[in-house]
């Protein structure tokens, strides 16, 4: 039936593709606070698809830093005009010490931080070069620049020497550092010499990285040891490792100001609540303590490993805590995601558009929070799942 609207017709059919091809999303109802185990729509559920990598989004003391530092619910406006709070420039100060830059810039997300230093740095006649598997926002943030985007094979650094030899105007090179649905690292010395000799900016989304990889935590770049010179964009959120919430982009005095300048995410927008900052702030020293927690949760990224290869287990070049379990079809990805969830164990099943077509997945993620017995579980149940679908030996390797 069709109504006098053609917008509300179009969505409706669009709605009901969705259904057809397997792919509707929905949201599940979680109670109580973040951690390994989450009672989701009134079930216990272990939980193996957040990206609190270190555990401590739920952690109570970080819940009662921000009940305690909260002067205002919110910051009343945006950072240019009268939002920006000491505990902000705080937070600033200890991002840019941490990533060892001169300078760091609070966003209030992650996406909002990529849309807007593309389209600060690159304009109309200019060229950015990406990763295929780059997060959508990084994409989003190249569309929104209106400069010539090109996209090469993932973590194909000759393709991306081509696309950028042949690329007009200032030339902006961008990846993730870890990848949010492979897991696998960017070949980052190699990006980063590519970017010299070329003479573009090389920019990395480590919203994966910081708080995981490298001394301290600081990230998949300070891992490598490369520097402001080897990578002068360096962003990352605080929602995942960190357990909190916004991102920030690291740099140069030039580069801030200029997102500060030209950077319409960042302008037009509400600053975060200041509470969260001063919060976030302590959760970065724990990040910074957590040694142990990091070490833990490269033993449990093995464990996984060892245990889904001795059940003959599909797996993906992944050793950093996203795991990525190749399934293909969407629909059989569902069924295994529904399946595991029936045994108590939440793992999302990744679909397209978020992933290539005919490469649906279950992303499970590892947390520091989580015990060996746990994993051991998961993988057992993984494999009668797998086996009971005939999924088990196939997939994508
Ligand atoms: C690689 C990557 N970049 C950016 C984002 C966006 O960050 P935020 O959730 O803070 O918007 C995400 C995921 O959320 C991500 O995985």
């Amino acid at each position: 039936m069709s109504s006098r609207f053609p917008i509300a017709d179009r969505l409706l059919q669009r709605l009901q593709q969705r259904r057809d091809q397997h792919r509707y999303r929905q949201r599940s109802l979680v109670e109580g606070a973040q951690g390994p185990q989450l009672r989701v729509d009134g079930r216990l559920l272990h939980n193996f698809c957040s990206n609190d990598y270190l555990g401590l989004a739920g952690c109570p003391a970080l819940a009662q830093a921000l009940a305690s530092s909260a002067g205002s619910l919110g910051s009343g406006a945006s950072h240019l005009v009268c939002g920006h709070s000491e505990a902000h420039h705080e937070l600033e100060a200890t991002l840019a010490t941490l990533t060892g830059r001169p300078r760091a810039l609070l966003f209030s997300t992650g996406f909002m931080a990529n849309m807007g230093v593309i389209q600060a740095l690159v304009g109309r006649g200019d060229t950015v070069v990406q990763d295929k598997l780059n997060h959508a926002s990084l994409l989003d943030g190249a569309l929104l620049s209106r400069a010539n985007l090109k996209r090469y094979r993932h973590n194909d650094v000759a393709h991306a020497e081509q696309l950028l030899q042949g690329a007009s105007g200032a030339r902006l090179l961008v990846t993730d550092g870890v990848f949010s649905m492979d897991g696998d690292l960017a070949p980052m010395m190699e990006l980063a010499q590519l970017a010299q000799a070329q003479q573009a900016w090389l920019m990395v989304d480590d919203a994966h990285g910081f708080g995981c990889l490298g001394p301290q935590g600081r990230g998949s770049v300070a891992a490598l040891n490369l520097g402001q010179e080897d990578v002068p964009v360096y962003m990352a959120t605080l929602g995942k490792a960190v357990g909190s919430f916004g991102a920030f982009v690291a740099g140069s005095e030039t580069l801030i100001e200029s997102l500060i300048q030209f950077a319409r995410p960042y302008i037009y927008t509400t600053a975060m609540p200041p509470a969260l900052a001063a919060a976030t702030r302590e959760a970065l020293e724990c990040v910074v303590q957590a040694d142990a927690e990091r070490a833990s949760l490269q033993r449990l990224i093995s464990l996984f490993r060892t245990e889904c290869e001795r059940e003959s287990l599909p797996l993906m070049p992944s050793h950093t805590a996203i795991q990525p379990v190749p399934v293909g079809a969407d629909a059989d990805a569902l069924a295994l995601s529904d399946f595991l969830r029936e045994r108590g164990f939440w793992v999302t099943a990744i679909r397209p558009p978020t992933v290539a077509e005919g490469t649906a997945r279950l992303r499970i993620t590892l947390t520091a929070a989580h015990d060996e017995a746990t994993v051991r579980a998961l993988v057992t149940a993984l494999a009668e799942g797998m086996h009971a679908q005939g999924l088990a030996g196939g997939g994508v390797r």
